[in-house]
């Protein structure tokens, strides 16, 4: 394991319910927390639960390097976020990280867009938060118990737009409604940040790219051992090959990739 990676026995300090299924997680790790880059994520080892027996992996939504916490936001969704969310204060919970690659750091002149789909908000955060420049944040999701952070976005000095699909808050629609005219408002000087499902990263995509404007795309793959060994969480990347495309690892290449690399359906055609 390099350096910059650790296994580390974190103690709950707060574990509560957010909004509807979803819950914000705070661990004192000492040990990860002060190495954590923007869209990186920890494997978490649910104690107690011999029969969960693969780590789950989340997206580190905030750190502070000097208390030594990191904190996650987490959809209860199955028995292994089912299990973390009752677990209380002080348990003490195996995390592996900081894992995989960062979003690369946009420079002072570049125009920041970050697009957060669901809980796509807790990859993106940090971002936000350590920017040189300010930007746009366009938050997205089904309905309005599902846009999250919106006011920790506020406060880092992003412009924040909401959709919903059910237009229960903000713009109804899509987040691509939103992100098209801010994508023609810019001058070719902007940079997108994208997490969320994968048909909305497609889309993100295809829009920068048509633009000509540079988009890393965070993937949430389903991962079993997260550090590279076992291939379960791959998507197809260009390559030289005959077919045009190989598999990557998202654990350890991405999560993060820039959207030129991506060897979309739309490709085969080529
Ligand atoms: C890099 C990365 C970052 C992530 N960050 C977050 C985050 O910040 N917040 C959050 O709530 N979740 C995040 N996830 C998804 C999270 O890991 C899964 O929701 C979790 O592992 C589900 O575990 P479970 O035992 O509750 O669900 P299971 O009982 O294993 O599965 C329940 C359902 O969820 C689906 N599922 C399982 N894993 C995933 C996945 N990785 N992506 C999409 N669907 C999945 C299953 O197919 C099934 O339909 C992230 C995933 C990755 C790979
Ligand atoms: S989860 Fe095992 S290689 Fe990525």
């Amino acid at each position: 394991m390099s350096p910059s990676k650790f296994q580390e026995n974190a103690v709950i300090l707060e574990n509560s319910n957010y909004r509807g299924d979803y819950f914000l997680i705070t661990f004192s790790a000492p040990k990860i927390s002060p190495h954590v880059l923007p869209g990186q994520f920890v494997h978490l080892q649910l104690p107690h639960s011999p029969e969960l027996l693969l780590r789950r992996p989340f997206s580190i939504y905030n750190t502070n390097a000097e208390a030594g916490t990191l904190s996650l936001i987490y959809k209860a969704i199955g028995a292994g976020t089912g299990a973390l969310s009752i677990l209380p204060r002080d348990t003490v919970v195996n995390l592996l990280g900081p894992l995989g690659q960062r979003f690369p750091q946009a420079t002072k002149d570049q125009r920041i867009i970050i697009a957060a789909g669901g809980y796509g908000c807790a990859s993106t955060y940090l971002v936000a938060k350590t920017a040189e420049s300010t930007g746009l944040c366009l938050l997205g999701a089904r309905n309005k118990s599902d846009i999250l952070v919106e006011d920790e976005f506020q406060k880092t000095g992003f412009e924040v737009q909401v959709s919903t699909d059910d237009g229960s808050y903000g713009h109804k629609g899509r987040i691509t409604e939103l992100l098209i005219p801010a994508l023609d408002a810019g001058n070719g000087d902007t940079v997108v940040y994208a997490c969320g499902p994968n048909a909305m990263l497609a889309a993100v995509g295809r829009l920068c790219m048509e633009r000509d404007t540079i988009a890393y795309l965070s993937y949430d793959m389903e991962m079993c051992c997260g550090v590279g060994a076992c291939f379960t969480c791959v998507i197809k990347r260009k390559c030289d090959s005959p077919d045009g495309w190989e598999y990557v690892r998202t654990c350890k290449y991405g999560p993060v990739f820039d959207a030129r690399e991506i060897y979309w359906e739309s490709d085969k055609s080529n």
